[in-house]
């Protein structure tokens, strides 16, 4: 007789009970095709234009805020749903730049990131059954988000060039199931910003559906020829429904820090609060800290990050351009999407891998926006927060591909 310790199973046999075990949640998601990205320009060696983080430094009062905090020892748990000073300083933000008035004790969670804030309100408000309406190309994690919070998704596309909705097709995708649309204004990955009519018809929706809408503002203040920001929860109707979701990441180019947060009604507040107390706690103390005197950083500041941005975003269309590739011109959000059919690829994960490999850029497969692969086969997506020697770089190797 063999005794239990001789039986020693295989390393296959190992992994083959080990993948039988996991949930079936987490088998219907695959890796994040971004940070994918992320990990191959690394491995090649190439220009990262795919995952959407700064290579230029902070703003230094922030970074030095943040120092002091640690130095100060702020370094324990903050209050779970988010320091004190925090909160007000995102009440006040809020109020200053889209008068909205929400109440800092019972209407905000800091979460870890805009991530979590959308992971947690979707958990606070999803039941078996439930659906959301996302509109499609989207950003990636919004797929995994309903399959984790258990909503079914409900896709509307946004048709290039424009990227605009058709208002039946978005009516069609409202049902007495829905619980809630997701909105990502201004958008990643096309750089849309909705207008007030088009948020209208999306209020309309949620008023006549009794839903929630749930909007993710994190580029809200990266905005180009004239495109103007309008938070859904200041349209009429609106305030009560809406979960407004935003963080530091983006504005103060900070994406490593992890703080971002959820404005709700006391009563989805209170649910989201728990999600997010049992789910991680609390954000990093002493970057909370740093993130109240970020906050209150003057008009200015805003003013210089978008026109920094808009010579960027000039500056990559001209290398994109001269590459051959055809360019959607974004509004907002700091993204490319581009038409790569006259590369003459089979698809644009080919063309990614040919990119990263070959050529030395990183981008993103339009595919990971979209949920069935074959929408996105002719996309690809480059992020221009980077710093000009990074441009030079990518310039010199996209050229590579017009000989
Ligand atoms: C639309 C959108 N929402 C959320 C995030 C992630 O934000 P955070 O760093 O605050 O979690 C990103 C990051 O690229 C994004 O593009």
């Amino acid at each position: 007789m063999t005794s239990p310790a001789e039986a020693k199973p295989t390393a296959d046999k190992i992994a083959q009970t080990a993948r039988r075990m996991l949930s079936e949640k987490a088998e219907y998601f695959t890796e994040s095709v971004i940070r994918e990205m992320t990990r191959l320009a690394l491995q090649y060696g190439a220009v990262n234009m795919a995952q959407g983080f700064p290579d230029f430094p902070a703003p230094a009062e922030v970074k030095e805020a943040a120092r002091a905090a640690i130095a100060a020892d702020d370094n324990q748990y903050a209050i779970t749903w988010g320091a004190k000073p925090l909160r007000d300083a995102i009440v006040e933000k809020f109020a200053r730049t889209q008068g909205v008035t929400v109440d800092p004790e019972r209407e905000i969670t800091v979460c870890c990131g805009s991530t979590e804030a959308m992971i947690s309100s979707l958990m606070a408000i999803i039941n078996p059954g439930d659906e959301v309406v996302i509109f499609e190309p989207f950003y990636e994690n919004y797929g995994p988000d309903a399959i984790l919070s258990g909503a079914t998704p409900r896709f509307v596309k946004l048709h290039p060039p424009e990227w605009t909705f058709d208002p039946d097709e978005l009516a069609a995708a409202f049902s007495p199931a829905t619980k809630a649309i997701i909105l990502n204004t201004p958008n990643n990955p096309t750089g849309k910003v909705f207008d007030r009519a088009e948020l209208e018809k999306i209020r309309d929706l949620c008023v006549q559906w009794n839903t929630f809408a749930i909007t993710d503002e994190i580029y809200e203040h990266m905005l180009y020829d004239g495109a103007r920001h309008v938070s859904l929860a200041t349209i009429d109707g609106m305030h009560h429904r809406t979960i407004t979701i935003n963080a530091l990441s983006k504005t103060y180019s900070v994406t490593g820090w992890r703080v971002g947060w959820a404005i709700a009604t006391s009563e989805v507040t209170a649910a989201i609060r728990k999600v997010h107390d049992f789910v991680t706690v609390g954000a990093a103390a002493p970057l909370q800290e740093a993130g109240t005197l970020a906050l209150q950083m003057p008009q200015s500041y805003y003013e210089t990050l978008a026109s920094d941005y808009l010579v960027r975003r000039d500056r990559l269309l001209g290398i994109l351009t001269s590459a051959g590739f055809r360019c959607f011109k974004p509004r907002g959000a700091y993204y490319i999407m581009t038409d790569i059919s006259a590369f003459g690829f089979p698809d644009d994960v080919a063309f990614a891998r040919h990119l990263v490999k070959e050529i030395g850029v990183a981008a993103v497969p339009g595919s990971s926006f979209y949920r069935n692969p074959a929408d996105g086969r002719t996309h690809l997506r480059f992020t221009f927060c980077k710093k000009e020697t990074t441009f030079q770089a990518a310039a010199e190797r996209l050229a590579k591909l017009r000989r």
